[in-house]
C-alpha cells in the first residue's frame, strides 16, 4: 500500500485551499486560490457557488499533484469552511439557484431588527445559542426563497436543498449522493437547536423555510460516504467536517474546558472550550457546538472581533505608512509605547461583547509629538485590547480559570502583538509551530474517523515545539493602559448614539 496521507479542504471566505498532511501532521503539499467576491450593493456580498466548487476541486488536484499521490494514497478527506454562508440549489440539476449568500452580508438585517421587535430574540437565544443577527444562515436562505422567482414553490415541492459551504461541496464530491452537514455548522444555521442537536420545527415555522430542504446532520468525525468525482481517480472516504472556527479549536487541541484559541485573522475568532454543557452567554458571546466526536459533545463560547488584521491592512492601503503588513512590527517597534494614543478601530462596528453597529473608528490622544509609529503601536495594540475584552467576557461567563491563550492566524505571527497579548492578559500566549491549524483539526477530525490516528492522546503527541510569550510587566504597570482603552471605548459608543 502506498504512504497514506489525509487531505483537509479548507474552503474559506477569500479563497479555497487544500492541504495534505502526514502522520505527524506536517504539511506534505498545499495548494490555494483565491475566487471572486461580488458586492451587489452596499451591504451585500455573495459568491458564485459553481466557483467555490470549482477552485476547491481544483486545488484539490493541484495539492495531489504537486505530492505525486493519487487518490490510492489518500487515507480520507477532512473538510472544513467559511461558516453560515447560505448555498441553495436544484436537487435535479445540482444548479445552484442564486449565488451563496455570504456571512458578512447584511441584508437581512432589517428583517432581523422586525423577528426582535416582535419578540423572538429569547427563543431564538435560548434554542440556538445565538444572538439574532444577520450574520448566520436562517435569514439569508428565507431571503432567496421570497426573492428567487418560483424558489419558494420549488421548496415546497421537495426540489430544493439548502447547505452551508460544507454540504455543498460533499453534494459535489459525492456528485449528488449525499446531503448532509456536521453539528458544528448546523450550529450557525439558527435553525438547529444545540441542546437536541436537531433541527428545530419552531425556528423552522418562524423563518418558513420547509424542513425538506434541510441536509442531515451528522458528528464531525466520522465516514459519511466516499468520493464519486474524478478528481481522485479512486474513492475516498469522506470522514471528517468542520467550521473553520471549530476546526481551529481542533487543530489547536483545546480538548477540554477552560482551553480557548483566538485566531487573528482579518477580524479575529476567539472559541473557548466550555465541555459538554451549552452554557448560555451572559456578557453577549455566542454559545456553539465545538464538535461531536465518538457520540460526546462539546461546545463552546465565541466573540469574535470584526477589525484585526485589517487594522493593519488599513494602516498600509488607506495611510501608505507602511508598504507590507508585516511592516506594521518594525514601525511600532521604533517608540517604547503608543504616547498616549489610543485607537479603537471600530470601522464596521464593534462586535463582541459590545454588539455596537453604529460605532466607528477613532483615534484618541493624539500630540504634536505623534508619529507613524505611534499609531501603528496603538493599532497593534488595539487588536490586544479588543482580544483581551472578549476573553474577560468569556471568563466571567465560563468561570473557567484561563492560563493560557492559543494563538494562529496571520498576525500571530508578530511577536510585538502576542508580547503585548501577554502582558494585557497576564497570561501565557502560545503559539504553535505548524499555524495551519484550521485545515490541521479538519484533517485530525477524518483522521481520527478511518482510524489513520487512534485518539486525541496521539494528537498531542504530534504536537511541535511553540513559542510562548510569557507577561513580561506587572499587572499595575499594564492597568493604566487597560484603563485608557476602556475609556476610549466608552466615549465612541456615547459619540455613535
Ligand atoms: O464565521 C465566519 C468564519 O467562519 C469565516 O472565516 O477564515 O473564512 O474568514 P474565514
Amino acid at each position: 500500500m502506498p504512504t497514506q496521507y489525509i487531505l483537509a479542504l479548507d474552503q474559506g471566505t477569500t479563497s479555497s485551499r487544500a492541504i495534505l498532511f502526514d502522520q505527524r501532521g506536517q504539511v506534505v503539499a498545499q495548494a490555494q486560490k483565491e475566487f471572486t467576491q461580488l458586492f451587489p450593493q452596499p451591504g451585500w456580498v455573495e459568491h458564485d457557488p459553481v466557483e467555490i466548487w470549482s477552485t476547491q476541486a481544483g486545488v484539490a488536484a493541484e495539492a495531489t499533484v504537486k505530492a505525486g499521490v493519487n487518490g490510492k494514497s489518500l487515507a480520507a478527506i477532512g473538510i472544513t469552511n467559511q461558516r453560515e454562508t447560505a448555498v441553495v440549489w436544484h436537487r435535479g440539476t445540482g444548479k445552484p439557484v442564486y449565488n451563496a449568500i455570504v456571512w458578512q452580508d447584511r441584508r437581512t438585517a432589517q428583517y432581523c431588527d422586525e423577528l426582535r421587535a416582535a419578540g423572538h430574540e429569547e427563543l431564538i437565544r435560548q434554542k440556538t445559542g445565538l444572538v439574532l443577527d444577520a450574520y448566520f444562515s436562517a435569514s439569508k436562505v428565507r431571503w432567496i426563497l421570497d426573492h428567487v422567482p418560483g424558489a419558494r414553490a420549488q421548496a415546497e415541492a421537495g426540489e430544493l436543498a439548502f447547505g452551508t459551504v460544507d454540504s455543498w461541496l460533499i453534494w459535489n464530491l459525492t456528485q449528488g449522493e449525499l446531503h448532509v452537514t456536521d453539528v458544528t455548522n448546523a450550529s450557525r444555521t439558527m435553525l438547529l437547536n444545540i441542546h437536541t442537536l436537531q433541527w428545530d420545527a419552531e425556528l423552522l415555522a418562524l423563518f418558513d423555510i420547509p424542513a425538506s430542504m434541510l441536509p442531515q446532520v451528522r458528528p464531525s468525525s466520522e465516514v459519511y460516504g466516499h468520493t464519486k468525482t474524478t478528481i481522485f481517480a479512486s474513492k475516498v472516504p469522506l470522514a471528517g467536517i468542520a467550521g473553520d472556527q471549530q476546526a481551529a479549536l481542533f487543530g489547536q487541541l483545546c480538548t477540554r474546558p477552560g482551553m480557548v484559541k483566538n485566531t487573528y485573522g482579518t477580524g479575529c475568532f476567539m472559541l473557548l472550550n466550555i465541555g459538554s454543557e451549552p452554557k448560555p452567554s451572559r456578557n453577549n458571546l455566542l454559545t456553539t457546538v465545538a464538535w461531536q466526536i465518538d457520540g460526546q459533545v462539546q461546545y463552546a463560547l465565541e466573540g469574535s472581533i470584526f477589525m484585526a488584521g485589517a487594522v493593519v491592512q488599513w494602516l498600509r492601503d488607506n495611510l501608505g505608512i507602511i508598504k507590507t503588513a508585516a511592516e506594521v512590527e518594525i514601525l511600532a517597534r521604533q517608540v517604547s509605547s503608543s504616547g498616549g494614543v489610543y485607537f479603537v478601530p471600530a470601522f464596521a462596528g464593534l462586535g463582541a461583547p459590545y454588539w455596537d453597529p453604529y460605532a466607528r473608528g477613532t483615534i484618541f490622544g493624539m500630540s504634536r509629538a505623534t508619529t507613524a509609529a505611534h499609531l501603528a503601536r496603538a493599532a497593534v495594540e488595539a487588536i490586544a485590547y479588543q482580544t483581551m475584552d472578549v476573553l474577560r467576557a468569556m471568563q466571567a461567563d465560563s468561570g473557567l480559570p484561563i492560563a493560557e491563550l492559543r494563538v494562529d492566524g496571520g498576525a500571530a505571527a508578530n511577536d510585538l502583538l502576542m508580547q503585548f497579548q501577554a502582558d494585557v492578559l497576564q497570561s501565557r500566549v502560545t503559539r504553535p509551530r505548524n499555524t495551519e491549524t484550521t485545515a490541521l483539526g479538519a484533517a485530525y477530525l477524518a483522521g481520527l474517523a478511518v482510524g489513520y490516528w487512534q485518539n486525541v492522546a496521539e494528537l498531542q503527541a504530534l504536537e511541535q515545539a511553540d513559542t510562548t510569550f510569557n507577561p513580561q510587566v506587572d499587572q499595575g504597570s499594564i492597568a493604566v493602559g487597560i484603563a485608557q482603552w476602556q475609556r476610549a471605548v466608552r466615549a465612541l459608543q456615547a459619540w455613535s448614539q
